[in-house]
């Protein structure tokens, strides 16, 4: 029982304070002394009663755990501003699995980071890579999981941009397209349910899907990153895979901040691509773009939970300043209010432990 439940008595018996309210709907009319029919406190009266008109829900089932996977074997190096993550070689794969499926969390997004990088990223679509070998060990042991594989170049390439650098030092669109389609073919190869390209190359999602069909994984899902801003709260990520850029940014490939029709824009090039699933990202800073995504889209929409957001959250409830999980479930509810179907979360595997708690 909270404390609102256990005022029920006290609040039904009190008269409302005798202090004039100008504006309609509030608990005094303007025009006369008698109290106002229209209380919307009657419905937030107990708990059941406010469940019964919830208009959102937060569920294990909507949430994606990201794991970070390195060569090498019995690798377990923790990721700073990621707590409680850590880089896993495919070997110490295991329990984690077993912890997601107990918990009720029914999807993985799988990165690489590899010992070895080069200015194509090649490391991408290599079988032997840390991606394959994590996707056929995942389904091996938890068929039932989905598995989505992160396709970019960024965590292989040794200049740390998410496609081809060319010689004025830019990013080479159409020269990036067919590396990220090889990438692309080696999951599916592995076994993934879902392929996620996130280089913001234009034409990713179409030059996936052509290739992916030609080799015959018509099955197998694109989730595009389809509104992907040039944040600042991709730190800890870029830390965990060595993808900081080298010279440079990003600018000239993800979105400018500013921008939110252009999202519109991003969502139905790629619906018309054959995105089966689009995103935002970041999502706490970005809820009036997944606002507008959710009213353009009939498809399923997930938002990212970044690291930077992740790591905001850690930090304060580490220094007491907040209490970690009422704010990280009602950052998740905002995602949710907002129109996001699914969520990408450093959290997941707390969440569906908390929601469990409660029932
Ligand atoms: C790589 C990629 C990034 C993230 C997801 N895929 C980093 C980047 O674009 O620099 C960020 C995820 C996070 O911060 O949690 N293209
Ligand atoms: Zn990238």
């Amino acid at each position: 029982m909270d404390s609102s439940t256990r005022s029920f008595d006290g609040v039904a018996r009190t008269r409302a304070p005798q202090i004039p309210e100008l504006s309609p709907g509030g608990s005094r009319s303007p025009h006369t002394s008698a109290p106002s029919p229209v209380r919307p406190r009657r419905l937030r009266r107990s708990e059941t009663l406010r469940a019964l008109v919830r208009e959102h829900h937060l569920r294990a089932d909507q949430l994606v755990h990201p794991i970070f996977v390195a060569d090498g074997v019995d690798v377990v190096r923790p990721i700073a501003g990621l707590a409680g993550h850590s880089r896993l070689s495919v070997d110490r794969l295991e329990s984690v699995l077993s912890e997601l499926t107990h918990l009720g969390v029914p999807a993985v997004l799988l990165f690489g980071v590899p010992n070895d990088k080069d200015a194509m990223g090649s490391g991408a679509w290599s079988p032997d890579g840390p991606v394959p070998r994590a996707i056929r060990e995942a389904k091996r042991q938890a068929p039932e999981q989905v598995v989505i594989a992160d396709v970019c170049l960024c965590e292989y390439t040794d200049h740390g941009h998410c496609g081809v650098v060319g010689a004025d030092g830019g990013v080479v669109n159409d020269a990036t397209l067919p590396l990220l389609a090889r990438a692309a073919i080696a999951y599916a190869d592995a076994g993934a349910d879902i392929v996620a390209p996130s280089a913001m190359m234009d034409g990713q999602v179409a030059a996936l899907r052509a290739v992916l069909d030609g080799a015959g994984h018509e099955s197998v899902a694109i989730m595009a990153y389809s509104a992907k801003y040039a944040s600042a709260f991709y730190g800890p990520f870029r830390e965990a895979a060595g993808s900081t850029p080298r010279v440079g940014n990003r600018r000239g490939y993800q979105m400018d901040v500013p921008n939110a029709r252009e999202a519109l824009r991003e969502v139905s090039i790629d619906e018309a691509e054959g995105a089966d699933i689009v995103m935002v990202k970041p999502a706490g800073p970005f809820l009036d773009v997944i606002a507008q995504v959710r009213a353009a889209t009939a498809l399923p929409l997930a938002a990212y939970q970044t690291s930077g957001e992740y790591a905001m959250l850690t930090a304060a409830a580490e220094r007491g300043w907040i209490d970690e999980r009422a704010a990280v479930l009602e950052s998740l509810m905002g995602i949710r209010r907002a129109g996001a179907d699914l969520i990408i979360t450093y959290y997941a595997r707390q969440v569906a432990g908390w929601l469990l708690d409660e029932r």
